[in-house]
């Protein structure tokens, strides 16, 4: 396997207690709308949800703007014809403008940042699938393309990516991989003040990375702040009824002792 370079960045809304920050989702659905959307989709989001509690939480007529920039093709339009409209906040964000760049809804959740060590999947346990680390990792991981590589070789060279094509002047006579990483279609979408964030916020390479990256761990998971709380509540459920469940069983076996 292609050895890969994946950054163990953190983020707010990791570990038991973690949240979404309301204000890292705006900036990440800035770059989303800015950079990202120019060429992925994100066809299973609904623009209402932009107003969910624990999301980026846009006000409501904040969302209906935000949705009207959009057109759909509505079928039940011109008689049934169907035609172009602007979009409302019940439609759905566009599908992927470009074939070949994947849609990014789940994208956070269908990609593994950390593995092993040897298949053993401790590092998933301790630190997590790693799905926004990757993201945040591959954003950030555009490299100059290493000497052995032939001029001409397709694609943009990037240390974190294990999917694309690796030039054979690259891999020596065991079969290693040279360099890290492999090369991709994407062009590297971030290069640093892309944006200016209305936050003041720093607009850095790893900075908008991990901001748009916050975003598409939202559009994966938006119910992650409830279920942490649902889980939390559970746990604390379960630790007083075991301390019931204790002393009742002490109470009713007390003479046997
Ligand atoms: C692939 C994110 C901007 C074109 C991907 C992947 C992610 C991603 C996570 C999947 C990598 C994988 O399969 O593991 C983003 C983000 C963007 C952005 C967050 C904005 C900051 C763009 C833009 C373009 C583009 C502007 C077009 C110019 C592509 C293409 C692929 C891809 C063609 C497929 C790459 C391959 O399989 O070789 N992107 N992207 N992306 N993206 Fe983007």
């Amino acid at each position: 396997e292609t050895e890969v370079h994946i950054t163990d960045y953190d983020f707010p809304f990791e570990g038991p207690f973690g949240s979404f920050d309301q204000m890292q989702l705006q900036r990440g659905l800035q770059i989303y709308t800015e950079v990202c959307a120019a060429c992925h989709g994100l066809q299973y989001v609904a623009f209402r949800n932009l107003h969910d509690e624990g999301g980026p939480g846009l006000p409501e007529d904040q969302v209906r703007a935000y949705a009207a920039q959009f057109e759909v093709f509505d079928e039940a339009l011109a008689d049934g014809d169907g035609d172009w409209r602007p979009a409302t906040p019940n439609d759905k964000f566009p599908k992927s403008a470009m074939a070949e760049a994947p849609d990014l809804s789940l994208m956070a959740k269908s990609r593994a940042g950390f593995h092993g060590p040897y298949g053993t999947g401790l590092n998933q346990l301790f630190k997590g699938m790693g799905g926004p680390e990757y993201i945040t990792s591959l954003l950030a991981g555009y490299e100059e393309a290493p000497e052995c590589a032939p001029e001409d070789f397709p694609g943009y060279y990037n240390v974190a990516f294990n999917a694309g094509g690796f030039p054979e002047e690259c891999i020596d006579e065991e079969g290693h991989h040279k360099a890290p990483g492999s090369w991709i279609a994407m062009p590297p979408p971030l290069l640093g003040d892309d944006v200016v964030y209305a936050d003041g916020h720093p607009a850095t390479v790893v900075e908008t990375s991990k901001d748009v990256t916050a975003f598409l761990m939202w559009t994966a998971e938006p119910k992650l702040e409830a279920r942490k709380q649902a889980g939390f509540t559970a746990v604390l459920f379960l630790g007083i009824l075991a301390v019931l469940l204790y002393l009742t069983n002490k109470r009713i076996w007390y003479r046997a002792k």
